[in-house]
C-alpha cells in the first residue's frame, strides 16, 4: 500500500492542478513582477499630444501597468513616455513594468499576428510584452475594412497567440470582450491558457457571478471603463433632456455620499469597489491630478464592508456601454447582461476601440 504521505503528496498536486489550471506563462521571459499590478493607466482615447508626458508622469509617480493596443493609435506615444521615464528613472527598469497590448480585429490570421505584434513592441519600444490580448472575438478580412473573414475561428487565433508565446514575444495572452462559451470554447482547447480576461465592469454592470467564475478558473478579471459612463465616447442611454451627455457614475448621489463616508473622492471608491472585488481596474486618465488621484486606490485607501457591497450590488443597472457588434453584424457578449440594447451610434461616437 502506498505510505500515507505519498497519498497526501498527489492529493496536494491534484488540489493544485484544480485550483489553477490555467495560467501558463513563458518562463523564459522574467519580470520583477509577481503578478499583473491591480491599477493600471488606461490609453484608449488619450490625445496623441498628451499620452506620452501622461505615461511618463505616470511612471514616475508609481504605475507599474499600462494598457495599451494598437488600434488605439497611440501606442507610438505611449512607447515614447515609457522610454523617456526609464531613461530619466535610474531605478526602474522595463521588468518592473507590466505591458499590456491586444490584437486587431484584422490581425487574426497567423502572418498578420506576428506582424500585429512587431508593429507594437516597436512602437512601445520594447522586446516583449507581459500581455497580449486577443481585442474582440472577431475577425475581419485583412486590408478588407470590417468585412468579417470567417475562414479563421477562435481556436485558430488562439494557437496563433500561443505561438506568440513560444517565439518569446510575449509573456503570457488573454482574451478581451469574450461571452462566456467563448471563454469555456478556449479554455477547452488551450494548451497554453488564458492569463486574464479584460472586459467592461463597473458598479452599472457589475456581471458578479461571470467575475466570479474566472477567479474560480484562475484567470484575473482586467476591468475596463471603470468609471461606467464618464468616457465621454458612451452616450447611450444617459442623454440629457437638453441633448447633452451626462455621466451620472462619478456625480451618482449614491456614490458621493459614500464617498464622503470613506473620505475620498468618487473615482477612487468607485475603484476601490473594483479592487475589493479583485479586479484589476485601468483608468485611463492624462490629467496629473487624476493619474495621482487613481493611483492612490491601489493603497487601499477605501475598503468595503460586506453589507456595503451588498447595497452596491443593488445598485447594478445592468447597462453595458461599449458594445460594437450590431456595427459588425456579430451577436456579442449573447450570454451576459445588455447584450444588445444599445446600438451602436448611441454607445461611441469616433473612437477607435
Ligand atoms: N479591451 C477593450 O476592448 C477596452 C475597451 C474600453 C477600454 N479599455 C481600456 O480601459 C481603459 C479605461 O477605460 P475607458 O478609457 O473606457 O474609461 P474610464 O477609464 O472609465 O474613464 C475615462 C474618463 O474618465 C476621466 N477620468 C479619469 N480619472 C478621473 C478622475 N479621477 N476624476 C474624474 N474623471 C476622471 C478621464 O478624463 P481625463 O483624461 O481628463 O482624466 C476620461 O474622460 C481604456 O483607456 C483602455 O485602456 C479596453
Amino acid at each position: 500500500m502506498a505510505p500515507i504521505w505519498s497519498l497526501l503528496a498527489v492529493t496536494a498536486l491534484i488540489l493544485q492542478a484544480i485550483a489553477a489550471p490555467y495560467v501558463t506563462g513563458n518562463s523564459a521571459l522574467t519580470s520583477n513582477l509577481k503578478d499583473i499590478p491591480s491599477v493600471g493607466l488606461g490609453t484608449w482615447l488619450s490625445d496623441r499630444d498628451k499620452v506620452a508626458d501622461a505615461v511618463e508622469y505616470a511612471l514616475k509617480a508609481g504605475y507599474r501597468h499600462i494598457d495599451a493596443a494598437w488600434i488605439y493609435k497611440n501606442e507610438d506615444k505611449t512607447g515614447q513616455g515609457l522610454s523617456a521615464a526609464l531613461k530619466s528613472t535610474k531605478s526602474l527598469s522595463r521588468k518592473d513594468i507590466w505591458i499590456t497590448s491586444k490584437l486587431w480585429n484584422a490581425h487574426h490570421r497567423p502572418k498578420e499576428a506576428t506582424a500585429a505584434i512587431q508593429e507594437t513592441l516597436t512602437n512601445l519600444a520594447v522586446d516583449y510584452l507581459d500581455l497580449y490580448l486577443i481585442h474582440w472575438p472577431v475577425a475581419f478580412v485583412p486590408h478588407k475594412g470590417d468585412e468579417l473573414d470567417k475562414s479563421v475561428s477562435l481556436i485558430d487565433t488562439w494557437r496563433t497567440m500561443e505561438n506568440l508565446v513560444r517565439a518569446n514575444l510575449t509573456r503570457y495572452i488573454g482574451i478581451s470582450n469574450f461571452a462566456r462559451h467563448e471563454v469555456e470554447e478556449i479554455l477547452e482547447e488551450c494548451v497554453i491558457c488564458p492569463y486574464a480576461h479584460e472586459f467592461e465592469t463597473h458598479p452599472y454592470l457589475q456581471q458578479g457571478e461571470f467575475v466570479e467564475w474566472h477567479k474560480g478558473m484562475g484567470m484575473k478579471v482586467i476591468a475596463y471603463s471603470p468609471f461606467g459612463d464618464t468616457n465621454p465616447t458612451y452616450r447611450g442611454s444617459h442623454i440629457e433632456d437638453d441633448g447633452k451627455k451626462k455621466q451620472t457614475l462619478l456625480k451618482d448621489p449614491f456614490w458621493v455620499e459614500l464617498a464622503e463616508k470613506k473620505n475620498s473622492t468618487v473615482a477612487q471608491a468607485v475603484l476601490g469597489w473594483g479592487l475589493e472585488r479583485k479586479t484589476v481596474v485601468i483608468p485611463k486618465s492624462t490629467s496629473k491630478e487624476h493619474l495621482a488621484e487613481n493611483l492612490k486606490a491601489a493603497d487601499r485607501i477605501v475598503e468595503f464592508t460586506f453589507e456595503e457591497m451588498e447595497e452596491i450590488g443593488k445598485r447594478d443597472k445592468k447597462t453595458r456601454m461599449n458594445n460594437p457588434g450590431r456595427a459588425w453584424g456579430v451577436d456579442l457578449f449573447s450570454d451576459l447582461d445588455d447584450p444588445t440594447k444599445l446600438e451602436h451610434d448611441e454607445v461611441f461616437g469616433d473612437g477607435d476601440l
